[in-house]
């Protein structure tokens, strides 16, 4: 099982300090921490002392935590979960192999994986209570209005798995939650489209048995086609973390209060609807239609750049990657492959994407600011290639990271330096006034 984050405290280092000298010329010393890989931390907790705060909108220079589970490269464009290589795990394992490293730490041998494969199978139906709960939404609800709210009422009929402080508790509500939220994505779909709700299939696996909750009717049988449930696999697996992102860091932010698991996940889905966030695939493919041409490629861009509207290139850019994003190398290849299997190689919108791509990385606009295709570039052009409806792209992320927030969120239960997250701020407004 995973090596508890407090005996992986002893690997961090802490001979370096950092001296701060202030303008009146008083100095305070700060404790630097190495990791296994990165940048070194400087411990700021000193600064209490000098009643002083450090001041990081957006966090752009602050790390919030220490952790094991992902590790990214941003100049070098490597993203690694738990040491493995993103390309590695996207080829070789399925998701639910990759879950259960994730969550524990280590590859699953093949009993551990069929004892982890079992639970998660047996946990995939909800009650028949939740599906009579999910009628009271009006048909047109996005997702993921309904995934916030539905996953947040996990914890009104899973209060068993609430203690939070208990191993065996978070270990049992995360494989509920990982179970569970293909169902109750599967049925928003369902639900807005006025079909019925369709059970997941035991012997199916994760992926396939996602595909088969969305599209399969009880008229006829349905098998999904294994070339897209392979390009779904991949998709989740790329999806399933990725460090200290705003989602989990709101998952993390809740789970710090004691909140249980189901309101913090449902706290991370809200966080992560944003076009900024993991709403952006929804937004690309937007973006790709209104372009509508790879002749209007150039105006949309120098639009872009003048900044006039304010509008960004979707599926661009990252906080962290100032290389490329390797999930987009390893979903463009998906496409490639999913679109010459459904014989749409002269999709448009992917014709679109390509050559988009191709200009934008020429632009010394976005060379220099070394904005890049980042995953969400190319995932909404192989789920439409799936037939999965726009409003339900980011429902896919959400399905995906729930294992990326349920192993942050254990992790940090597991930490000396679990503590309520609090942070402070420069005031700028008025000074004490006494009412006339
Ligand atoms: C995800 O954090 C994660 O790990 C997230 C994620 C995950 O797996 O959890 O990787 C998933 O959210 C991917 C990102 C998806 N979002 C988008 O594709 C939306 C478009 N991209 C951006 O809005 C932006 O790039 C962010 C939000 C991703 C990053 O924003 P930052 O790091 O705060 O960058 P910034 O806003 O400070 O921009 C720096 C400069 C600015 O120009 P100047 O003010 O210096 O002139 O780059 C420009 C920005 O205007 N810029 C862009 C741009 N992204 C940044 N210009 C045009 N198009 C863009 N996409």
């Amino acid at each position: 099982m995973i090596a508890s984050l407090k005996k992986l405290y002893d690997n961090r280092t802490s001979d370096k300090f950092a001296t701060l000298t202030l303008p009146n010329g008083e100095t305070i010393q700060f404790p630097m921490y190495s990791g296994s890989l990165g940048p070194d931390v400087i411990d700021i907790s000193p600064l209490k002392k000098a009643d002083l705060f450090t001041y990081d909108p957006g966090f752009v220079a602050t790390a919030s935590c220490s952790s094991a589970v992902t590790y990214i490269d941003g100049n070098k464009g490597e993203l690694l979960y738990r040491g493995y290589p993103i390309e590695q795990l996207a080829e070789k394992t399925t998701f639910l192999q990759t879950c259960y490293l994730l969550y524990n730490g280590e590859m699953p041998t093949e009993a551990e994986f069929q004892t982890y494969r079992a639970e998660i199978t047996r946990h995939t139906m909800v009650t028949q209570r939740m599906a009579d709960f999910m009628k009271g939404f009006d048909s047109a609800a996005h997702p993921m209005a309904v995934m916030i709210a539905v996953v947040g009422a996990l914890a009104a009929f899973n209060h068993e798995w609430t203690n939070v402080k208990s191993s065996r508790s978070r270990q049992k509500s995360a494989a509920l939650l990982v179970a569970k939220m293909p169902t109750i994505a599967a049925m928003s779909y369902k639900y807005s489209i006025g079909h019925p709700f369709m059970y997941p299939q035991n012997s199916y696996g994760f992926a396939e048995n996602f595909l088969y909750m969305m599209f399969a009717t009880p008229c006829e049988p349905y098998r999904p086609d294994p070339i897209l449930v392979k390009a779904l696999n991949r998709i989740f697996i790329l999806h399933a973390d990725h460090e200290q992102n705003a989602s989990t860091s709101t998952v993390r932010l809740s789970g710090s209060t004691n909140a249980n698991p189901f309101a913090c996940v449902s706290a991370g889905i809200a966080s992560l609807w944003g076009p900024a966030h993991g709403g952006a695939n929804e937004a690309v493919l937007k973006m790709l239609n209104e372009i509508g041409s790879p002749d209007n490629i150039t105006a949309f861009i120098e639009e872009i750049k003048s900044g006039k509207s304010g509008r960004r290139l979707m599926g661009f850019g990252h906080r962290v990657y100032k290389n490329f994003d390797p999930r987009a190398h390893v979903m463009r290849n998906t496409c490639h492959q999913v679109l010459e299997h459904l014989k749409l190689e002269d999709d448009e919108l992917f014709r679109i994407a390509l050559e988009l791509e191709k200009i934008a990385l020429e632009d010394e606009y976005f060379v220099e600011r070394k904005l890049y295709p980042n995953v969400d570039f190319y995932s909404g052009i192989v789920l439409r290639a799936l037939n999965i409806p726009t409003t339900m792209f980011t429902a896919i992320f959400a399905i995906a990271r729930t294992i990326g927030w349920v192993s942050h969120w254990n992790e940090q239960h597991t930490d000396p330096e679990f503590r309520i997250g609090r942070p402070r701020q420069l005031y700028l407004g008025s000074k004490k006034r006494d009412l006339k």
